[in-house]
């Protein structure tokens, strides 16, 4: 387990309204690890809640010329959508900040969901989908959520919402997020 970066450093890159997102997140990954017994570590818990939206700011310049410069490698369509490019992004950043692999694939499938995204990518999908300043959750629906006995459990209620609403919306749902869907349907 390395310590690449201390959190008051991440907290420097985030805006006042980023960041009281940002300690929530960090907040119920905690609480997720210790409710759910995943004995994550806890200094990754943190990075991935602090830092997950680090480039969740940058405008679609910015982040197009990053992704451009080092390479990055997206899914089909995923470039049209502009709101999911700092999770890409985030993730190199937080790579060359030195942080290691599982936070590295945390971060990268925070908004698509994969079955690549570890335990602790389902603890950082989960918390950043339940951050109490969230409007788009009743009270209600949120508590409901919380009641899930494993965080399997919980990633796929979040998940089966999240393609309700893509697919009311006829929006896209893409392959990383489907496959994750069909593992924890069929497990
Ligand atoms: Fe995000
Ligand atoms: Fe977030």
């Amino acid at each position: 387990m390395s310590r690449p970066i201390d959190s008051t450093a991440l907290k420097a890159y985030l805006s006042p309204k980023r960041l009281a997102h940002a300690l929530a997140v960090t907040d119920l990954s905690h609480h997720f690890n210790e409710h759910y017994q995943l004995n994550l570590a806890e200094d990754d818990l943190t990075i991935v809640g602090l830092g997950h939206d680090i480039a969740r700011s940058w405008n679609e310049e910015r982040l197009r010329a990053y992704i451009g410069k080092n390479e990055i490698t997206l899914y089909p369509g995923e470039e049209a959508v502009v709101d999911l490019l700092h999770a890409p992004v985030g993730a190199h950043l937080l790579k060359t900040m030195g942080c290691n692999e599982d936070v590295v694939r945390a971060v990268r499938y925070h908004t698509l969901g994969s079955i690549e995204m570890g335990t602790l990518g389902f603890v950082l999908f989960a918390s950043d989908y339940l951050d109490p300043n969230r409007t788009f959750l009743s009270q209600e629906d949120r508590e409901l959520l919380l009641e899930e006995s494993t965080i399997e459990d919980l990633v796929f209620r979040i998940l089966e919402r999240n393609v309700r609403y893509l697919d009311a919306e006829g929006k896209h749902i893409f392959e990383p997020t489907r496959e994750l869907l069909a593992l924890l349907e069929g497990r």
